[in-house]
């Protein structure tokens, strides 16, 4: 694969450069499944153009012909690089990981190996409606530990659950979103010190989603699972996805802890057939090559985060955004606007908006809504002006 070194300091921030015109003629499923007169502010795509260093890869790759199988260790060396860059982290090896085909498969992968059928997979609702959908259709049952208050990680509710669901000896895995979908939380030091401790004391396995990592907000400390005294049992699934919007073109790495070598050693050699080879190169280029891209975004979500409190605070002051580190996500609590149990689907048909419902995001989800904030500052301004048309 051909390296062009391109940081760029000072690069345009990438929410403001495309037009509704030019977006409506995506394909993707935001753009595709409402509408024309709907505005798409739902699922986890981003209203940008791609970093140049990742077109310039793929490209070089489509023009060489360079669309076989995926190889070698480039994608696990350049996410090292941007962890002991970003996080002061130098703790990927990468004899430790392994290329899966996209976060949610890896997830479920990494379940396989240390859970049988019908074992219990703990995640703390509201949370990213995929966990409970991959799990239940992978025959594990999810046992939900909502978050405590302030909407964070609640150590006793994880105790309690870590205990009732080992109780009888069987074995158990705790899902865990970091930063978390939808709320946006970075979670801290002491925190995740607290749950490898309760995890080694009652024997789960910690399968650590840290797919949000990239979209960290500057400034605030991001601390890997497996970089935890304590979590070297654990696993962690990371990707170039959510940070350079490349969900489409499939890629993602498991990485084990020290005492989790073994089990990942056990992963069937099938699972390495389902990563893109355009997927692999187009990730590593973005961690290698486009962090003048990201910080660029990362400005923007900043900005758009802002913009969004005034916007509400003006025109809708029932809503609360909750405060968020991370992620290009807003959950907003919806419950005092008199909306019901379900306020997007208002502000979808009497607005013409498409927030995400929080109800599929599981306990906590009812009355809420998630809004994607990665898009224009003109477009989320429309969002809120219809909003509050649908209120009117
Ligand atoms: C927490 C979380 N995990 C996983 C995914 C999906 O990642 P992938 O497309 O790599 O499976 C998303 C997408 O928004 C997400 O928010």
């Amino acid at each position: 694969m051909t390296s062009i070194p391109h940081d760029t300091p000072g690069e345009p921030d990438p929410l403001r450069a495309l037009g509704l015109e030019r977006l409506r003629r995506r394909t993707s499923m935001k753009w595709r499944t409402y509408p024309e007169d709907v505005l798409p502010l739902w699922v986890a795509e981003m209203d940008v153009p791609l970093a140049e260093p990742v077109v310039r890869a793929v490209t070089d790759a489509l023009a060489l012909g360079d669309t076989g199988y995926p190889a070698g260790t480039a994608y696990a060396e350049a996410l090292a690089a941007f962890a002991a860059a970003r996080w002061n982290w130098h703790g990927i090896t990468p004899e430790r990981t392994a290329v899966v085909p996209d976060v949610m498969l890896g997830v479920v992968e990494m379940l396989r190996l240390v859970t049988g059928p019908g074992d219990p997979v703990i995640v703390n609702p509201p949370v990213y409606p995929p966990f409970f959908q991959f799990v239940t259709h992978m025959d594990r049952r999810v046992v939900e530990a909502p978050l405590g208050p302030g909407l964070r990680l609640d150590p006793g509710v994880l105790e309690d659950t870590f205990r009732e669901t080992t109780a009888r000896g069987g074995r158990a895995a705790y899902l865990l979103c970091s930063p978390h979908n939808p709320t946006g939380t970075v979670h801290t030091l002491d925190e995740l010190t607290t749950v490898a401790a309760l995890a080694e004391r009652y024997g789960v396995r910690v399968v650590a989603d840290e797919i949000h990592a990239p979209l960290v907000t500057p400034g605030v400390p991001f601390v890997p699972y497996l970089s935890v005294a304590g979590a070297e049992r654990a696993f962690a699934l990371m990707s170039a996805s959510k940070g350079w919007n490349l969900a489409g073109l499939k890629a993602a790495l498991a990485l084990a802890g020290p005492e989790a070598a073994a089990d990942l050693a056990r992963l069937p050699e099938e699972v390495s057939h389902g990563p893109s080879h355009l997927g692999v190169i187009a990730h590593t280029a973005a961690l290698r090559d486009a962090t003048g891209w990201l910080d660029a975004l990362l400005a923007g979500l900043r900005a758009n985060r802002t913009l969004l409190a005034g916007l509400l605070a003006d025109r809708l002051p029932g809503i609360r955004p909750h405060s968020a580190e991370a992620t290009f996500l807003a959950w907003l609590d919806c419950r005092a606007l008199g909306l019901g149990d379900d306020p997007a689907r208002a502000f979808l048909d009497r607005g013409r908006v498409a927030l995400s419902s929080g109800l599929p995001f599981g306990t906590g989800g009812a009355g809420h809504a998630r809004l994607n904030l990665a898009t224009s500052p003109e477009v989320l301004t429309e969002a809120v002006r219809r909003m509050a048309a649908a209120l009117a």
